[in-house]
């Protein structure tokens, strides 16, 4: 039989949670916590902006960005991250229609036209879905890198070997990361910065939800590039979804490396998702307005002060640094699958196992070693996303802490 290039993409997280609990009729209301989809109010300019320019859905978008839009994203940038205005509008930067295409298109960009060897992409394991499947469209090996608790959730540069970082092309990294909301410091960076330079690979930094944070924002890979001398090999992407409450607006941008983004921009300019024009002129003004998004971090700040007095350290959480998940310690109570079937059968949450974010070989399994404190993998996990509204969060909290301390008796 024929073999295509995606054959082996696995099933996605959703489609495997759908499985997972079908059949099983909840015996509560539905608390949906499974998708990271924001759901706070987006910011009150948006529509008349749209109205406004409404004429615009007539004409094809400019597939590289309006002008206002591509100086929001470099004021934004440049402010943010306290960038000397070394972000220059038409060197830098690269509109994007969301992050998700972004970081799977970029990919293509890092892989060279006569590798002599196949190429390499690190993607931190669990991940994002798109970083295996832009490396599968890239024909490239993959490499998974463990993020133990033990090493901060990151991971281990040194574990890297010599021989793996000469073939590398693209090193995905999120920050704060998604599911477990620990950031990268400017060590860390500094580190892997270096690898880059030396090695001649690209730092695709996934930083979408650098605004979400609790108490410190985290920096972006930019700024670290930039302290050790230039953006040279390194690329950031951010976006409307996260930050202002957009995630249908479908609006983003990378930025970094110029010659990259030299290369990206005219792979684009013929083959790039372009974002409509009034959504252009929506995402210059949302990036140009930072009270909306003060006003969504409080939002998501109330919900983890709910989760600091109603959890505790059950399920041994501690309140992430930034972005807005709860990463939950599931071993005891059977591991992440079987929480998720739980939660779901007796609590009405919808929740996903944290192996299903994973690329752990038997994630359907249920003889998994999580019990064994030993085994770091995403397999012990469960993703909560706390997107829902402040009420509905504290039900959810309420009816979980109910349910492990009458049912099972609390970690
Ligand atoms: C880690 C991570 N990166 C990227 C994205 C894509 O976001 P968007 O395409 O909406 O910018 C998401 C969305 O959930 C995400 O969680």
């Amino acid at each position: 039989m024929e073999q295509y290039l995606f054959d082996t993409l696995p099933d996605g997280p959703f489609s495997k949670l759908r499985k997972l609990v079908s059949g099983i009729t909840p015996k509560l209301s539905l608390l949906d916590m499974s998708i990271g989809e924001p759901k706070h109010p987006f910011p009150s300019f948006v529509n008349q902006i749209i109205v406004d320019n409404m004429a615009g859905f007539g004409k094809y978008p400019a597939a590289l960005g309006i002008e206002p839009l591509l100086n929001a994203n470099a004021n934004w940038l440049n402010n943010r991250f306290d960038l000397n205005n070394k972000i220059v509008k038409d060197q830098h930067i690269s509109v994007l229609n969301g992050t998700r295409e972004g970081l799977f298109n970029a990919a293509l960009l890092a892989i060279k036209s006569n590798p002599t060897v196949k190429p390499l992409i690190a993607i931190p394991d669990p991940f994002y879905q798109v970083y295996a499947a832009a490396a599968m469209a890239g024909q490239a090996d993959i490499l998974f890198m463990p993020t133990p608790q033990s090493a901060g959730f990151l991971p281990v540069l040194e574990h890297i070997s010599d021989a793996d970082w000469q073939r590398m092309a693209v090193f995905y990294i999120c920050s704060p990361a998604n599911p477990q909301g620990v950031f990268a410091d400017e060590a860390y960076y500094k580190k892997l910065i270096a690898l880059a330079r030396k090695h001649n690979f690209f730092i695709f930094s996934d930083e979408c939800y650098s605004e979400i944070y609790s108490d410190e924002a985290p920096i972006s890979a930019l700024q670290v590039a930039l302290n050790e001398g230039e953006f040279k090999n390194v690329i950031s992407f951010f976006s409307l979804s996260k930050r202002s409450s957009l995630p249908g607006l479908r609006s983003g941008f990378c930025a970094g490396d110029k010659n990259f983004i030299a290369r990206f921009k005219m792979m684009r300019n013929i083959a790039g998702a372009q974002v409509p024009l009034p959504l252009q002129h929506v995402a210059a003004a949302a990036w140009s307005d930072e009270t909306h998004v003060i006003d969504n971090r409080n939002k998501y700040n109330q919900k983890f002060d709910l989760v600091d007095k109603i959890l505790g350290t059950m399920f041994g959480y501690t309140r992430p640094k930034g972005g807005f998940f709860l990463w939950l310690d599931m071993a005891e109570h059977g591991g992440g699958i079987k929480a998720a079937q739980d939660l779901w059968a007796y609590c009405g949450i919808k929740s996903l196992p944290g192996a299903y974010l994973s690329n752990l070989a038997a994630e359907d399994d249920a003889d998994q070693t999580y019990a064994d404190p030993k085994n770091e993998t995403a397999s012990r996990y469960l993703r909560l996303a706390l997107v829902g509204s402040l009420s509905d969060t504290e039900e959810a909290l309420n009816r979980i802490v109910k349910y492990y301390s009458t049912v099972e008796g609390a970690s």
